[in-house]
């Protein structure tokens, strides 16, 4: 992929992500594609992470603006969401107003995260173009448009699932807020959340997934049916698609404190491919007895492993690992992770296969041990294990825990055999997809590119 511009135009788009960094990676790396296509691209960040502040990543700009709950904790999720909305359409209609005459160049456009689907309106009401992007897989948006529709109940009253365009879907297979709502009443807000990304889903001008055609062909084309839709994936830094942008190896704008650890110093230190990396992204929260069984299964997988534990579940690590296992393991609250996935000590990702970290690691060629915890994570291993066939899946006990026993078995199943050698090659094989769609004129490209040329026409 060459950096290009194919126009020199005056268009001006804003790109607002929600503000979760599941949800503002993909997103900033959308604003440096569009930005890399000649268009001006403003970024909206709304937070109140101490860390984000105006900034200029490349020829994006990002403004940060605050959004703070005092009673965060305190309040329900339809409370905080309602108070997100109300912000969001304030200081965003203002936001519009205010660079329309400081830049100098108009808004013509606003691209919004799918969880946000009443940015439309304030795009309808100041005559914008309105763009909808989704995070997740399209397989994924797939179920929930079914619910959307009316043609699904949660729970399920017919499992497994057999949709024309996805495997067969079992109870587990589905995102968490499917499975059911008994024991979770949070999971009721949380499912509105996720269908209502459909609401807008006829009227938005556009409508992104962050996916390529080749991975996802069928639930692709099926959704594609529905209305046209652009797969515009894999949203990752240039730089670990084709080494070429050596400025465009990061996301650029992380709500989490690096880490002052060297991961890459000591990754060289380590054999090639011999390295477990683990992360659970940047929500999970794992319970005691479960941090304690991954511990003791690394151990005794016999593998090295760098793994991330974020300061927030720092003291749920049993007394002593982390000293223990100095040497074979390094334990670190943050990771630069496509660094350490691009690292070639790395020889397989423990993951809880949230949908970037997914799209990382097969981007990249990096087997997987997929350990799904919620949301949409059940669907994304279910693919990893059985559709593309990049890694395997544990299997908790009838207590929901995922064994030391269960952990070594997956680990050593990935990294050692003739299973791990047949997913090597697997791996191999999407990641040169993954880089095709990502390449110039390649499917996800062209998809941008059309964007971008529309984009420009229409505000002359
Ligand atoms: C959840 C959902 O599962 C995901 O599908 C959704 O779109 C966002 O919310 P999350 O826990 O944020 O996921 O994980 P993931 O989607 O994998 O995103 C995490 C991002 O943080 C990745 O881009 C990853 O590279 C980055 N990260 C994570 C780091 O840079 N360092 C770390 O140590 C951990």
């Amino acid at each position: 992929m060459k950096k290009q511009k194919i126009m020199s135009d005056q268009s001006h788009v804003l790109v607002i992500p929600y503000p979760a960094q599941g949800h503002i990676n993909p997103m900033i790396q959308f604003s440096k594609r569009l930005a890399s296509k000649g268009l001006r691209v403003t970024a909206v960040i709304f937070s109140s992470q101490a860390l984000l502040e105006h900034t200029q990543l490349g020829s994006v700009e990002v403004v940060a603006i605050d959004f703070h709950i005092y009673e965060a904790a305190k309040i329900s999720v339809d409370d905080y969401l309602k108070q997100f909305q109300a912000t969001v359409t304030r200081k965003l209609t203002e936001l519009v107003a205010e660079l329309n005459t400081s830049s100098g160049f108009p808004i013509s456009c606003l691209v919004y995260d799918s969880l946000m689907p009443w940015v439309l309106e304030i795009a309808r009401h100041l005559g914008l173009i309105g763009a909808s992007f989704f995070t997740q897989s399209c397989a994924v948006d797939t179920v929930y448009y079914h619910i959307h529709e009316g043609q699904l109940k949660v729970p399920p009253e017919k499992l497994p699932l057999t949709f024309s365009s996805q495997p067969v879907l079992e109870i587990t297979d589905l995102p968490s807020f499917v499975q059911g709502l008994e024991s979770k009443p949070e999971y009721s807000s949380l499912l509105n959340m996720v269908v209502s990304q459909f609401s807008t889903f006829m009227e938005a001008d556009w409508i992104f997934v962050n996916t390529f055609e080749a991975l996802e062909e069928e639930a692709v084309n099926w959704l594609a049916s529905r209305r046209s839709i652009r797969p515009i994936g894999p949203m990752i830094p240039s730089f670990y698609l084709d080494k070429q942008l050596e400025d465009d190896k990061e996301y650029g704008l992380s709500l989490f404190k690096p880490n002052p650890d060297g991961c890459n110093e000591w990754l060289d230190s380590k054999d090639t491919a011999s390295v477990v990396y683990v992360s659970f992204g940047t929500l999970a929260a794992l319970g005691e007895e479960q941090m304690a069984e991954i511990a003791w299964g690394l151990k005794r997988s016999d593998c090295c492993f760098l793994w991330v534990v974020r300061e927030s579940e720092s003291t749920k690590l049993p007394r002593g690992f982390a000293e223990d296992s100095s040497g074979k393991g390094l334990i670190v609250t943050w990771s630069p992770q496509l660094e350490v996935l691009a690292h070639k000590s790395v020889g397989c990702f423990m993951t809880h296969c949230g949908w970037n970290s997914t799209l990382e690691a097969l981007s990249l060629g990096v087997p997987m041990v997929a350990m799904p915890q919620w949301t949409d994570q059940p669907t994304n291993a279910k693919y990893i294990a059985d559709v593309w066939q990049v890694g395997v899946r544990v299997k908790a006990n009838e207590k929901g825990i995922v064994t030391k026993e269960e952990v070594e078995r997956c680990i050593r199943e990935v990294m050692e055999g003739e299973r791990g050698n047949a997913i090597r090659r697997n791996s191999e094989k999407w990641m040169k997809l993954a880089q095709t769609a990502a390449d110039e004129g390649g499917s996800s490209d062209k998809n941008i590119e059309e964007f971008a040329t529309e984009v420009a026409c229409k505000s002359k």
